[in-house]
């Protein structure tokens, strides 16, 4: 099986690369389970001082994989107590301690934008897109984003991300404060390694304590675990399972036959 996910380690930077490119790097349970191994790693081993989360090809990420959002929501047992992989990798991104460098290119959609919300220093290129349509799949906001992007944007630009999948271009986003910079496409994984590297040079501790002043851990998981019931619960619904049956049959779809 091709890997989908490359991790490598030079001197205190840990590297995560999607490399899904076939599915444009759509999320699977097993990459989440390894993105949030990763990120646990780089908490508990002392010679880890920044990580870098990037992928290949030309799409950062397509967000969750629709045929595992299929499945969970045939499955009548989606709604069990049991933490899913995307949980536990959303977790782990609010409970991280180690700085984050996100490198972005083409679409960020869903899952691929709201955890930028809990990066630490995000580059664009010019052509990212950021879009977090969960409504047109019949879903909500998940990764505490609901609070984290309505915070970040404003209310009204947050509400047509979700409900109507408009996107964020790369300009609005740096004016937003949801990236730091727009870098060519040629040197954005350079840049984000120079960044992650001049992070890995800072005292530790310091960088540590002052990204978990700056993050409010214990509300974020709330909002998380109330998104996620929410979640859940949509993933069952008949309009989910109609939006993830039209994406397969790579049509529209047809949500007036629901009252
Ligand atoms: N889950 C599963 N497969 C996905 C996927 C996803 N989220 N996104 C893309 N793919 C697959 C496509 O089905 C296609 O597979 P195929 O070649 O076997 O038919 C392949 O990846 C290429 O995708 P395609 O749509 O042809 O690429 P594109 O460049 O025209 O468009 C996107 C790229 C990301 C805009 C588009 O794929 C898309 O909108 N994907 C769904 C995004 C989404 O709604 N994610 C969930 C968010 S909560």
């Amino acid at each position: 099986m091709a890997q989908d996910i490359v991790i490598a380690q030079n001197q205190g930077v840990l590297t995560v690369t999607l490399t899904r490119t076939a599915k444009k790097n759509a999320l699977t349970n097993h990459m989440y389970d390894e993105l949030a191994d990763a990120l646990e790693r780089a908490d508990t081993d002392s010679s880890i001082r920044a990580v870098v989360l990037r992928s290949a090809g030309n799409t950062f990420t397509a967000g969750n994989d629709i045929g595992d959002f299929a499945e969970q929501s045939a499955d009548k047992g989606a709604a069990s107590a049991e933490e899913k992989p995307v949980q536990r990798y959303i977790r782990a991104l609010v409970n991280s301690s180690t700085p984050i460098v996100a490198a972005v290119q083409g679409q960020a959609v869903g899952i691929g934008t709201t955890m930028l919300l809990h990066c630490d220093y995000v580059l664009l290129t010019e052509d990212a897109q950021l879009s977090t349509p969960f409504v047109s799949l019949a879903l909500v906001p998940e990764a505490a984003s609901s609070r984290l992007l309505t915070q970040r944007i404003g209310h009204v630009r947050a509400f047509a991300m979700f409900a109507l999948g408009e996107s964020l271009d790369a300009q609005s986003a740096v004016l937003a404060g949801v990236a730091n910079a727009i870098v060519p496409a040629a040197e954005l994984h350079e840049q984000a390694q120079t960044i992650a590297a001049k992070l890995s040079a800072q005292p530790a501790g310091s960088l540590t304590a002052t990204k978990r002043l700056m993050r409010d851990v214990e509300p974020t998981l709330e909002q998380v675990a109330a998104e996620s019931a929410l979640f859940v619960e949509r993933l069952a619904s008949p309009e989910a399972l109609e939006a993830f049956t039209a994406f397969r049959e790579k049509r529209r779809p047809d949500f007036a036959q629901f009252s």
